[in-house]
């Protein structure tokens, strides 16, 4: 036994008082909680990745580059395969984004946002400054162009459409920040499948854009961890210094060049779901005293005249899990991912005897 040791004189004190991240897990709840996407994965592309990979393919690391899958990328964005990175998610790409320049620095998001920009910039060294949204939740464009022209901010974070309050980013607006920016400027386009106008067009006439994207979403690989970037080159070089070398495993790339070369059923999943998102929200809008707001994603955000927390555990207590983002800038809010229309038919059955019984 070592008595000597001790661990807190160890552990790294910007991280002291850091909750570590938590995403609650329920066995049969109708899970409309994480903007996956609800109908499970085309068994014809399954077994074309099976019948793909052979035993001898799982005891070899894997294509540390992942070459292949970046020429199917290549061919679905039309950018370079140069230009394209793959991650363990685009939660991973985002945590190499922060190491590989906001270390030490600042990073400026855009917020209310997806919260893993924080996490990773703390995990990374890097100081949280926030620009808030705008009442509407557009951008703040003179507040991201001056924060992005100090010299201690390395990274700015955009996320379009955003999580969770579901509204686009028009590229114009982003061009005004590119423009003026000394820092790299991350949209996240992980719901860009969905709707609102993507960035890519801009990647040619502007070095410091960075755009993220996922499998996790449009094309149901959410268990599979797939995440991409699109940027320059020189950018790429220097998050290839930060990045796992083995960081995406054999068969999640073999599953995202299936995918690339079968895009019809995930067309048709994709259509469905913007189906139910303009019924969804048509009903939730005519909920006495229920706002639901605009979206571009694969979820709403809306909030209601009870406490979002009543609203929350009433529907958990009856099996559907949504996701809380109640708080200072998003007051009473609350988010629901689209589900299969069952699934939504539920949802609205039980949100709608909730706010009855008060
Ligand atoms: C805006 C946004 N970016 C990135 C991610 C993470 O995606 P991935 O599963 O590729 O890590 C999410 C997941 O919810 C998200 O909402």
């Amino acid at each position: 036994m070592n008595r000597t040791f001790n661990l807190s004189a160890l552990v790294r004190e910007d991280l002291q008082d850091m909750i570590p991240y938590d995403a609650p897990y329920y066995a049969d709840v109708i899970k409309l909680d994480a903007n996956e996407n609800p109908y499970g994965f085309p068994p014809e592309v399954l077994n074309q990745i099976f019948r793909e990979i052979s035993a001898g393919d799982l005891c070899r690391y894997p294509d540390a580059a992942a070459l292949t899958l970046r020429k199917c990328l290549s061919d679905y964005i039309l950018v370079k395969p140069d230009n394209i990175m793959v991650g363990n998610g685009s939660d991973e790409l985002i945590l190499n984004l922060m190491l590989a320049f906001a270390s030490g620095a600042k990073y400026a998001v855009a917020t209310p946002t997806f919260s893993m920009y924080g996490v990773h910039g703390r995990i990374a060294s890097g100081t949280l400054l926030e620009v808030p949204r705008l009442d509407d939740f557009s951008i703040d464009v003179d507040g991201l162009i001056n924060a992005a022209s100090k010299p201690e901010v390395k990274v700015v974070v955009i996320c379009s459409p955003n999580s969770p309050t579901g509204n686009a980013v028009l590229p114009g607006e982003i061009e005004k920040v590119l423009r003026q920016a000394n820092a790299i400027v991350v949209v996240d386009e992980a719901y860009n499948e969905f709707g609102g106008e993507s960035c890519v067009p801009l990647l040619d006439s502007y070095a410091n854009l960075v755009i993220l994207r996922t499998f996790s979403k449009a094309f149901g690989m959410a268990g599979l961890r797939v995440g991409y970037l699109l940027a320059d080159i020189r950018v790429i070089n220097e998050l290839l210094k930060v990045k796992q070398p083995y960081n995406l495993n054999v068969f999640s790339q073999a599953a995202a060049c299936a995918v690339m070369r079968n895009l019809p059923p995930f067309k048709d999943r994709i259509k469905n779901i913007l189906q139910e998102r303009e019924k969804l929200f048509e009903e939730l809008s005519k909920i006495p005293g229920v706002k639901a707001f605009p979206t571009q994603a694969n979820f709403i955000m809306f909030r209601t005249a009870l406490p979002a927390d009543k609203i929350y555990n009433g529907l958990l207590g009856q099996g559907v899990l949504i996701r809380n983002v109640d708080g200072p800038l998003l007051p009473g809010c609350l988010r629901v991912s689209l589900g299969t229309a069952e699934e939504n038919r539920i949802f609205m059955e039980k949100l709608k005897s909730i706010i009855k019984s008060g």
